[in-house]
């Protein structure tokens, strides 16, 4: 356990709540990189976020996981705002921007993690986006870009029904593109893969719809501030991968 006020790179204490530190020694990067991943549902920011993680050592924070992890607490035990958030979430609408703000101050330390963050899913809208740079500042720190990842609408439908997520440490597969070695098991940590709640048809085109309708003056907001890279999510993840680390100017190992 690391001493009050040192935050080294373990995502458990952004899953687990305020009230949980993180566990593991600092990942040592050279540069530390904060980075927010935009794009549609499905279009594999969790998926270039992983790959990120590994390269930079950097924390992988996504909002849905933590709406996730609350999930699966015991409902009595939630607050009326997790309460609405888990119904917002299983609807595939949009959580108010209130809740998930309120959310990522609580947790505002995550963004001084000592590795840097990658933010999956968070800022969705412009006023999150507003709010997000206000935390920052009251945290002394900056983001280096943000990713926007583009794919037509046919390839995301295609990537949401057919991924499967690791129960136990979150992983993301796909039965075709990204298969784990045992079917319905992770190669990572053994946990059995499930298909999520919100890749049911109906919820995938309501989170379409909000998407939608947010996503422009978010990347407004980004382009404004000189800091918006779009980049192709088309191809396997490791040719998306390596325009992404292109964009960054990152090594390309071969
Ligand atoms: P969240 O969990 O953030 O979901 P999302 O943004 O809809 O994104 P996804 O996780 O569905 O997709 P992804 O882009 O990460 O794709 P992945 O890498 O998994 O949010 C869920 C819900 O929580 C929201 O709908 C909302 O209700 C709520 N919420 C969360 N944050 C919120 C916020 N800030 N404000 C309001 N509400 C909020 O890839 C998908 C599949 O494709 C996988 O199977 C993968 O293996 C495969 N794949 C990935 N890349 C490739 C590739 N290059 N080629 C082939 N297959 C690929």
């Amino acid at each position: 356990m690391s001493t009050p006020g040192s935050y080294s790179n373990d995502r458990a204490a952004w899953l687990k709540g305020p009230g949980h530190r993180c566990s593991e020694a600092p990942a040592g990067a050279k540069r530390v990189w904060r980075l927010v991943l935009l794009g549609p549902p499905g279009v594999g920011k969790g998926t270039q976020a992983q790959l990120l993680c590994d390269e930079l050592g950097a924390c992988h924070l996504s909002t849905g996981d933590v709406f996730r992890a609350a999930r699966s607490m015991e409902m009595d035990k939630a607050s009326p705002a997790m309460v609405t958030a888990i119904e917002c979430m299983v609807g595939g609408k949009l959580v108010p921007d209130l809740t998930v703000v309120n959310l990522v101050k609580e947790r505002a330390k995550c963004l001084r993690c000592v590795g840097g963050f990658l933010l999956d899913g968070f800022p969705r809208t412009a006023a999150q986006a507003g709010s997000l740079e206000e935390i920052l500042q009251s945290q002394g720190v900056t983001l280096n870009a943000a990713l926007y990842f583009e794919l037509p609408l046919e390839q995301l439908r295609t990537r949401l029904s057919g991924r499967r997520t690791c129960g136990r440490c979150k992983a993301v597969y796909h039965v075709a593109s990204r298969a784990s070695a045992v079917a319905g098991v992770c190669d990572t940590c053994g946990g059995d893969l499930v298909q999520r709640e919100d890749d049911r048809e109906e919820a995938i085109e309501k989170r379409m719809v909000a998407y939608n309708l947010t996503m422009e003056p978010l990347l407004t907001f980004y382009a404004e501030r000189k800091l918006l890279m779009r980049i192709s999510a088309a191809g396997s993840p490791d040719q998306v991968f390596t325009r992404v680390k292109v964009a960054l100017g990152l090594p390309i190992h071969e």
